[in-house]
Formats: structure tokens, sequence, C-alpha cells
């Protein structure tokens, strides 16, 4: 067999670089190779198995669906996709509105501005999202994400996207002195957009209600101001929970921290779905932006929308989460979690700021100086330390993941708590033994 490092062209990675151990299964927060080396997952590998690896009740369901019926197209009925369908609106109090199923992330955000273009009758209208964020890597969703490794291969505007500063309290783009002002301040801004491109040019706003791979987590004030802004002005709220939601952030979806002062009027989704055990997405709509779409044409669709098999692993995902009490268990865990890494900042000095802990998430930012919070390297490079701690760490057992100058932990909901631990030990460990100059 050719070795998959010359015949598979891989994701986000410089090919002659690619030399990874072949992974052959896995249980709960642990995975393990071809040579029976165990390694605990930190990251749900890419915030995705949020169930751990090879649940048992996915695998289950998915070989019942498999022996009853494996595809049908959107043209016929399918069981599975509507009970899924009926199950994502309860959990989310999207009474009378609809699902639309997608394959994963990207294409449920491209379908979101879809829809809100149509509803809002603005198909041109423009979507304004944030620096440095991260909605997939269609051309589309390119557009949307505020991602200086891809802009160079589009222009945001051809796409009618717009960018606004993140709420990055610790770096806060309007300078402010405090996470509440930052809040206020990033917020207002947005307001501030709509009405220089006017309100009825603008079709939606599209962003991440907590948390995200770029590792800003939004000060508490913000998501709830955002809606203020964007309900004031008419404006759709679409909220990507793709990485947030399924008790990521200690609820079904972020949003929910803040009750209804927070409800987007469309929801992304797609990772914590399936926990990844297949690929499935989905955009979720309130009853109005649905009424809007009732009795007009819809020009869009994919082939595999609302796979039954990924539709039947999506309904035992979710009565997983539910029978093990995982949302709970991820915020309880989160804020040790959390306490766990505010203390180790106390130790270990390259830690610049810790933040997150509402559910299974924190991000860890590493800095050269905390007083004048130099990062170790400039945004989006990695320091080649922060390259040998993930080496050094898979050779010791344990997966991180990291990203510029971030350490971005979310493992399975269901780590063991003593795994846990062990994994924030040997973290602590090895960055006290690096050199970070
Ligand atoms: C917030 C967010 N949105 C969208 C995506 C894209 O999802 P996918 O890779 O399934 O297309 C991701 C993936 O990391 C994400 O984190």
């Amino acid at each position: 067999m050719i070795p998959e490092r010359r015949s598979v062209l891989h994701s986000w990675c410089v090919q002659a670089d690619w030399d990874a151990p072949e992974i052959v299964g896995g249980e709960g927060a642990w995975f393990w190779d071809d040579h029976g080396r165990r390694y605990l997952d930190m990251s749900s590998l890419a915030e995705c198995m949020s169930l751990g690896h090879q649940h048992p009740a996915l695998v289950r369901a998915i070989q019942e669906q498999a022996g009853k019926l494996c595809f049908m197209t959107s043209d016929w009925g399918a069981e599975p996709r509507a009970r899924l369908a009926e199950r994502l609106l309860e959990k989310s109090g999207f009474e009378g509105g609809r699902v639309f199923f997608s394959l994963g992330g990207a294409d449920a955000n491209e379908h979101a501005v879809k829809f809100a273009r149509q509803a809002s009758g603005k198909p041109r209208g423009w979507i304004i999202a944030r620096d440095r964020s991260y909605h997939g890597a269609s051309y589309g969703t390119m557009a949307l994400s505020g991602d200086t490794r891809t802009r160079y291969y589009i222009d945001p505007q051809d796409m009618r996207a717009v960018h606004v500063p993140p709420p990055y309290s610790y770096r806060c783009p309007f300078g402010s002195a405090s996470e509440a002002e930052c809040g206020q301040r990033s917020a207002r801004h947005v307001g501030g957009v709509i009405d220089e491109h006017a309100a009825g040019n603008v079709a939606a706003v599209l962003m991440e209600p907590n948390a995200g791979t770029n590792g800003i987590v939004a000060p508490e004030n913000y998501w709830p101001l955002l809606r203020e802004e964007t309900r004031r002005r008419g404006i759709y709220l679409i909220a990507d929970e793709v990485m947030s939601g399924f008790g990521r952030c200690g609820e079904w979806f972020a949003w929910q921290r803040y009750g209804e002062a927070g409800r987007p009027d469309l929801m992304c989704l797609a990772k914590g779905l399936t926990a990844s055990h297949l690929p499935l997405g989905a955009v979720l709509m309130s009853r109005d932006v649905a009424a809007r779409l009732e009795n007009e044409m819809l020009y869009t669709g994919l082939t595999y929308c609302g796979h039954p098999l990924a539709c039947a692993a999506g309904l035992a995902a979710l009565k997983a989460y539910e029978d093990e009490g995982l949302i709970e268990r991820s915020r309880n865990l989160g804020a040790r979690l959390l306490t766990e890494l505010q203390t180790m900042q106390e130790r270990v000095e390259v830690i610049g700021d810790v933040r997150g802990g509402h559910g299974l998430f924190a991000v860890v930012e590493l800095v050269k100086n905390r007083a004048t919070r130099e990062p170790v390297s400039p945004w989006p490079r990695s320091h080649p330390s922060l390259t040998a701690f993930v080496d050094r760490a898979r050779e010791e057992g344990v997966s991180f993941a990291t990203r510029g100058n971030l350490i971005i932990m979310a493992p399975p909901l269901v780590i063991e708590e003593k795994d846990l631990l062990g994994a924030l030990a040997l973290m602590e460990r090895l960055l006290k033994e690096l050199e970070w100059s």
C-alpha cells in the first residue's frame, strides 16, 4: 500500500511535513495507533468528538439505521431526519421554526446566509462578520471568515461580506479598560457598521456567540448587546454554533446562557451534532424566518441533505448528551478546568491569559512578557517551542491543539477528571521546561 503521506492531500498543512501515526481505534477520551500507543484527546480532535471516540450508542444507532435505510433524498421523507429536526427545534426552543440539514459547518453557514438574504428580501445584502473568525473553508465561508491565512485568495467584498473587530478584551481593538467596556464598544461598533451600510442593505450579522478556534471568548455582555443592536435595526442575527454547540460552552447552545436576550434568528450546527461519528450540519431558523420562506422556491440543496444514517447518529448523540448529563458535566468540569489553569498561571510565567471555562473549552494565551502582553509569536505564527510542546506531549501520550500563540483545550465531555488533571500537570511541566524567548 502507498503510505498515506504520499497518497492523500491533507488539510491545513504543508504536505511534505505531514507524518502522523495511523490511528486504528478509540474509546472515551482516548484513541490509539497501529503500534498500540495511546493518546489522550485534549481537543476532541477538531473540537468535534464531544462524546469521545466510538461512543457505543452512536455506533449501534448507525448500524441499526444501516440495516433499515441508508439513504433517501429530500424528494422523499425519512424518519430519522424528521425526528432529529423535531428534537433540535425542541432543544433550541425554535418553536414553529424549521431545520435545513447540510453536511458540515461551512455549508451550514453558507446556507444560513442564503436563507437570511432570501427571507429578508435582500438577495445581495451585506453580511457582517468578524476579523479573526473562522466559519469554514469553502469560498463563501472564506469570505465570511476574518482569516489572514486565506485572505489572499478572496475579496470578501465580492461576496458582500464586511468585517468588524472582534471583542478580544485581552487586546481590545478599541483600547478598552475593562471586559465590559470592550464588550460594549465592540457590539456598538457593529450597530455603527450596519448604519454605515444602511440597514436596508444589510441582510445579517453572522458570529460565534461565545468561543471559537480563534481563541477569543467574548465578554459576558457582548452577545446580548449585539442582539439588541441587530434587533433594533431589524437585522437577522446568525449564530455560528458549529463549535460552541452541544455542551461545549456549558449549554446546549452557547447563546442560551443569555436566555431570550441572546436568541438568534438562525443558528448553524455541525461537529457535536453527531459528535462527528458521521458528517452532518444543520441550520435552524425561527418561526418568522421559516414563515417568510414557506411559499417561496428554494433554489438550493445538497445531494446528501439530511442523510438518514447521519440523522440517526444525531438522534443517538442528543440522547447520549441527555442520558449521561453531559451538558451539566461540561459546565462543572469546565469550571474546574478554568480554576486549575488560573492557578497554573500563577506558577508559569509564559501564561499571559486564561479564558473560557463556561464548559469544557478553555484557552491559554502565551506571552513573552506579562506586563507588555507581547505574544510569544505574532498572530497567526506559532513559536517553535509551541510546536515542540505539541510533539513532546504527543510522545508522552497527550494530544493538544494549538494555534498561533494559543493552547486550545476542548476535551471530550466524557473525559475522566483524573485524565484531565494528568494532562494539565504534563502541560505545566512542558511549559516550564521549554524556552520561550
Ligand atoms: C465556528 C466554526 N464554524 C464553521 C466551521 C466549519 O465547519 P466544517 O469544517 O464542518 O465545514 C468550523 C470548523 O472548525 C468552526 O469552528
